[in-house]
């Protein structure tokens, strides 16, 4: 009989605090009763009782030995993986355990360029130099899809000796590559494929859904269950497959990257979401998948706008897709993406996944209900009445998306060099030693040790005069940059 009903982390943590130990440990709130009373009676006592630390009967995440150990197990059979990890350091950590598990000093990985920059970190820390795969730019909704088989192809023709494949799948906006055949490609050369699977945990539970990294014998995917899954934020997993990766290997990275005073709410919060996933979710996500695609069918009778489904299928690098994320491109009411986002918020309270220039995205999910859609298409269709007859400010009549810039330097040798700052418009020509990225979703506009182009600062000003959320260099005014400094000839 499966065991998939059963949460035994969560039960024991519970169970542990229900005896009501006298605590000589931390953490010092003690129950919350240490604590600021107004945040104690705000998060409740329930939520303190089970904030706890890996004393003995608790287990501990560095060593899993029992409920740990037991919670692990039962995520890696529903999963399908041989090897689970539970992380606390959300997808970033596993991410950057997946990459520092198979590459040291030198070695070199392939990873598309529109990569989070938690993939960046870890190149940065293995010193591992990036070869990169350029990704199939959707020439209509202006986003980055995945990398094609074509691309993989090529790019282990010419280094078979890299030490790993990293694939973006599903992404962000739902489109996932055909996985099964880069695996297959990767595994003909002996190169592992890490996945990011940030997007992709709901995947796995519904046949209608893209396969996942697992189903696709995938070596290792770092899984946000807190992004779609149902856990809490910040509680993610590592998949791994035995055969290229060494899951001992794996544990002791995850451990260096990982604090030691692990959450208990987060951990138990990923064991919970694992029983609802593996007992319920083909029924919760045909539920969610109904109501994604009733509202995109509503979505594309209002005027102006456009949701797009399965008719983006049918390219090399657009496989398959993800109907529970709503891609709804504003373009043509003549506004930003950006400007939506504030409208729905000002207007209707209606807080979006992200925006950009050309869309904004909006995420259905197991917490979603028929209600709330009819909130958002209602929304939808006052601003598409509202703006049909005003001035239009974003007139493009294609998406501008700029070149991949050329990297001069390991991201490593970039951001340990002697660097000097610049004002913001001399520095085309430039090696940039910090990150820029538009967060979310957090994909870098330049990574240390790429040439600074006019084209990237264009696009910058462009993400700035829209009021996107363009971070990364210490000067966050973007009136200067930090480039590689130049040793000029003594005359
Ligand atoms: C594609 C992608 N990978 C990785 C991550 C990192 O996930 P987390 O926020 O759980 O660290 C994100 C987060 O936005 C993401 O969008």
């Amino acid at each position: 009989m499966s065991r998939q009903h059963l949460t035994p982390l969560f039960t024991g943590v519970r169970n542990h605090a229900e005896k009501q130990p006298i605590q000589f440990h931390i953490p010092g709130h003690k129950q919350g009763k240490g604590m600021d009373p107004e945040f104690r009676q705000f998060i409740g006592e329930n939520a303190l009782s089970i904030d706890l630390i890996n004393i003995e009967p608790l287990d501990d995440l560095h060593h899993p030995h029992g409920i740990i150990k037991e919670a692990q197990e039962l995520a890696a059979e529903a999963f399908g993986a041989d090897h689970t990890f539970f992380s606390v350091q959300g997808t970033s950590g596993a991410i950057m355990t997946m990459i520092m598990s198979v590459c040291g000093p030198g070695d070199k990985i392939i990873v598309p360029r529109n990569v989070h920059k938690s993939i960046m970190s870890a190149i940065i820390f293995s010193g591992a130099t990036p070869i990169f795969i350029h990704p199939e730019i959707d020439p209509v909704l202006g986003i980055s899809h995945g990398i094609t088989t074509d691309s993989v192809e090529k790019a282990l023709d010419s280094h078979p000796d890299a030490k790993g494949l990293l694939v973006i799948n599903p992404t962000y906006f739902g489109i996932a590559g055909n996985l099964k055949k880069i695996v297959e490609i990767a595994h003909s050369y002996d190169v592992p494929v890490l996945v990011d699977e940030a997007h992709g945990v709901h995947i796995h539970f519904h046949n209608q859904l893209p396969i996942s990294a697992m189903q696709a014998g995938a070596d290792m995917a770092a899984t946000s269950v807190h992004k779609l899954g149902g856990s809490m934020t910040q509680s993610s997993i590592l998949n791994v497959k035995e055969g290229l990766i060494s899951p001992k290997r794996v544990q002791s990275i995850i451990s260096m990257l990982t604090t030691t005073s692990t959450s208990y709410l987060l951990l138990s919060s990923l064991d919970v979401a694992r029983k609802q996933l593996a007992t319920k979710g083909e029924q919760l996500i045909s539920e969610v998948i109904t109501l994604a695609e009733t509202t995109r069918a509503r979505i594309n009778k209002i005027d102006g706008l456009t949701c797009v489904g399965d008719e983006i299928l049918g390219t090399k690098a657009t496989f398959d897709i993800d109907p529970t994320k709503l891609i709804i491109s504003v373009r043509d009411l003549g506004i930003s993406g950006h400007e939506v986002e504030i409208w729905l918020r000002e207007h209707y309270s209606i807080e979006v996944e992200m925006s950009d220039l050309y869309n904004i995205l909006c995420i259905v999910t197991l917490g979603d209900t028929h209600e709330k859609l009819d909130i958002l298409i209602d929304a939808l269709s006052q601003l598409a009445s509202d703006k049909a007859n005003t001035t239009k400010t974003n007139q493009r009549s294609s998406v501008y998306v700029p070149n991949i810039p050329t990297l001069a330097l390991s991201p490593r040798d970039a951001f340990y060099a002697e660097t000097e700052v610049v004002p913001f418009h001399e520095s085309a020509g430039r090696i940039i030693a910090e990150f820029i990225m538009v967060y979310p979703p957090g994909i870098p506009i330049l990574i240390p040790g790429e040439i600074v182009t006019e084209e990237n600062l264009s696009y910058i000003e462009e993400n700035l005069k829209n009021d996107l959320p363009v971070q990364g260099p210490e000067d966050a005014t973007f009136q200067s940059l930090r480039v590689i400094k130049e040793h000029r000839a003594i005359r």
